[in-house]
């Protein structure tokens, strides 16, 4: 998954597109490039820099080499086809033209085969590199730019969002978009084109968002877009009201705490409007499903990847418990491939913070070809997985950058649990009095997770305590076994320190036997859910040497007594506690990182989300 910027317009180009790039590099950061078309007495030079590495090799080599010029387009890459290397990186150039590629072209080996033996020679061994083959191919034949550009974009199979220009028109751009995100930046005299709204907040608020199949060209006075069959299209722009700041740390050490910090926000916008003021229901007004067609659902298979997987396993948990509606969670790269049996009358809820994970993108497809019926729970407005659903609930937590999720994990969670209750109310499964105090406590959510952020500096000192072990377990009993899951990915993802997490009652068939010393135990206890059983299983761990690091509700004697270290949380109903300790978790596993020196923000061998399978 790579990162794409463009602009055409009166200013310098290259500063614009490489601040853009930096606002991405969370896409993808292991090489990166712009060109740009020097305005030279000569006629327009095209000049292309390319680094190997992160973005800012590029940037000090364009300090001491820099690009002039009013049009440019640039790219920081995720490597898929041809290992992270200058040679490898973005943009591609043959004769010409010019071109950055975000995705993968399924069938560019026959492409190249075919240009290859007309002579071609390629400098590359991306998939990418064809596109400007292609491109130049059809220019020699047509002599038009637009003419090549869509005769190439119909070649093209799989995913793509792709940006070219051609040396002897330096002020139009071309755009394409294929299952990969796009976005057209709208300006006076001026246009920006990126993957992601976050690399043009600085210079504007008015974007189009591109579907899959269309294509645009952007020239300074203005932006024409038509399908790839040709047809021109009429897209209104949207106004993204997100802020610069929203974008940028806030003052935070790194992003991910940023993210941490603004999760009690993050709650209240992703509640705001959707509790009914009474507190007797929830309003989706997002989802075109009527009440007699919620009530219709006998079934509700959730897929996602990662941490929106463990999400999901909570949901799955609610759903069932609150509207005894059956519900599957399934892993999105499995259930595409696995022909799962389809209940009639079914829910296929895709989750997915960008919303652009091609395994969740591609398994959503699977259960729209199954008949099931779709939503999706993600927090970029018009990504693919939103369009492809068309009933969404978005997660409002802003742009998430940091590559571990965290916010979103929690928007997520509480969409989720909002959308069990608003099952259970449809199924006349809970009485309106549960109704109303669960949505009530949903609501005082935000102020306890507060509490929990006050105890950042201690958690930070049992970190401090317990950053020299190397391996750790993480246990937890019903909805805390989700819980558990994800604690253990959030260390794994950002410190590199192994972990495992399993549902406590299970460590007796096996797991039990690595218990020692060195391997302290993270226990997700909080009060009433299945206490008493996860007591005696903390007491058999702890039996075996174990070190107990306890999560609980706050005045638990008892469960703080088997521990080595308590970490409470405030008291809660217990179906909302994992909301509460997986906090904690996050915090926990920001504080080992940052012991261990990592790359907190951007985690080696990660991406923000996988657009390729
Ligand atoms: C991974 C990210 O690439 O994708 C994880 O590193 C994320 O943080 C997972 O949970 C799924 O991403 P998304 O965008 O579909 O929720």
């Amino acid at each position: 998954m790579c990162g794409i910027v463009g602009y055409v317009g009166h200013r310098e180009a290259a500063p614009i597109v490489l601040s853009g790039l930096k606002r991405l590099e969370y896409r993808g950061y292991d090489s990166a490039g712009v060109a740009g078309f020097e305005g030279l007495p000569s006629g327009p030079r095209l000049k292309i820099l390319r680094c190997e590495g992160k973005l800012d090799n590029l940037i000090q080599t364009m300090k001491r080499d820099p690009i002039s010029g009013t049009s440019a387009i640039g790219h920081t890459r995720w490597a898929t086809h041809g290992r992270p290397s200058e040679r490898n990186a973005h943009p591609h150039r043959y004769k010409e033209v010019v071109i950055v590629h975000n995705g993968i072209i399924e069938n560019y080996n026959e492409l190249k085969a075919g240009l290859i033996r007309k002579g071609h020679e390629f400098s590359s061994e991306t998939d990418s590199e064809v596109i400007a083959h292609l491109l130049q191919v059809s220019l020699e034949k047509e002599g038009d730019f637009e003419m090549a550009c869509r005769q190439v974009v119909k070649m093209l199979k799989g995913a793509f969002a792709l940006s070219a220009a051609w040396t002897k028109d330096p002020k139009k751009l071309f755009v394409a978009k294929q299952q990969c995100p796009i976005v057209l930046g709208l300006g006076k005299d001026e246009q920006f084109i990126a993957s992601d709204v976050p690399a043009l907040l600085d210079y504007t608020k008015d974007f189009i968002f591109l579907e899959d199949g269309e294509m645009a060209f952007v020239e300074p006075a203005h932006v024409r877009i038509f399908t790839f069959a040709g047809k021109a299209v009429n897209r209104k722009s949207h106004r993204v009201e997100w802020s610069l700041a929203m974008a940028e740390r806030e003052g935070f050490p790194h992003f991910m705490l940023k993210e941490i910090f603004e999760q009690p926000r993050v709650l209240r916008d992703t509640l705001r409007g959707r509790i009914k003021s009474q507190f007797n229901g929830i309003v989706f007004d997002t989802v075109k499903f009527k009440d007699s067609q919620w009530k219709k659902f006998k079934s509700v298979s959730l897929v996602a990847c990662g941490t929106a997987w463990h999400a999901s396993l909570l949901g799955k948990y609610w759903i069932e418990a609150f509207s005894r509606v059956h519900a599957e969670v399934e892993l999105a790269s499995e259930f595409r491939y696995r022909e799962p049996v389809i209940l009639p009358q079914s829910l296929c809820v895709a989750v997915s913070q960008s919303g652009e994970t091609a395994d969740t993108l591609a398994a959503l497809t699977e259960a729209i070809k199954r008949k099931m019926n779709p939503l999706a729970i993600t927090n970029c407005v018009e990504s693919s997985l939103a369009r492809r659903a068309k009933n969404v609930i978005y997660t409002h937590a802003g742009p998430e950058i940091a590559v571990a999720s965290t916010k979103c994990f929690l928007a997520q969670t509480t969409v989720l649990c909002m959308l069990a209750v608003h099952l259970a109310k449809v199924h006349q499964t809970q009485s309106s009095k549960w109704i109303t105090q669960i949505l009530k406590d949903l609501a005082e959510l935000p102020e306890k997770v507060e509490r929990i952020l006050k105890q950042n500096d201690s958690i930070k000192s049992i970190a401090e305590k317990y950053s020299q072990f190397n391996q750790y377990f993480y246990l937890g009993r019903g909805l805390s076994y989700p819980v558990a899951l994800e604690g253990a990915l959030k260390l794994k993802e950002i410190s590199y320190i192994n972990t495992q997490a399993y549902p406590a009652g299970e460590m007796k068939h096996g797991p039990i036997a690595l218990i020692s010393e060195d391997w302290p135990v993270v226990c997700v206890a909080p009060k009433g859910d299945h206490q008493e059983k996860m007591l005696s299983n903390i007491q058999e761990v702890k039996a075996r040497g174990g070190r107990i690091i306890l999560v609980g509700t706050e005045g638990d004697e008892e469960a703080a007594s088997l521990a080595e270290v308590f970490i409470p949380i405030p008291k809660v109903r217990v179906e909302l506690a994992p909301i509460l300790t997986t906090v904690v978790l996050q915090i926990f596993a920001y504080h080992m990182a940052i012991l261990r020196g990592t790359d907190v923000d951007k985690p080696k061998n990660l991406a923000k989300s996988v657009t390729v399978e």
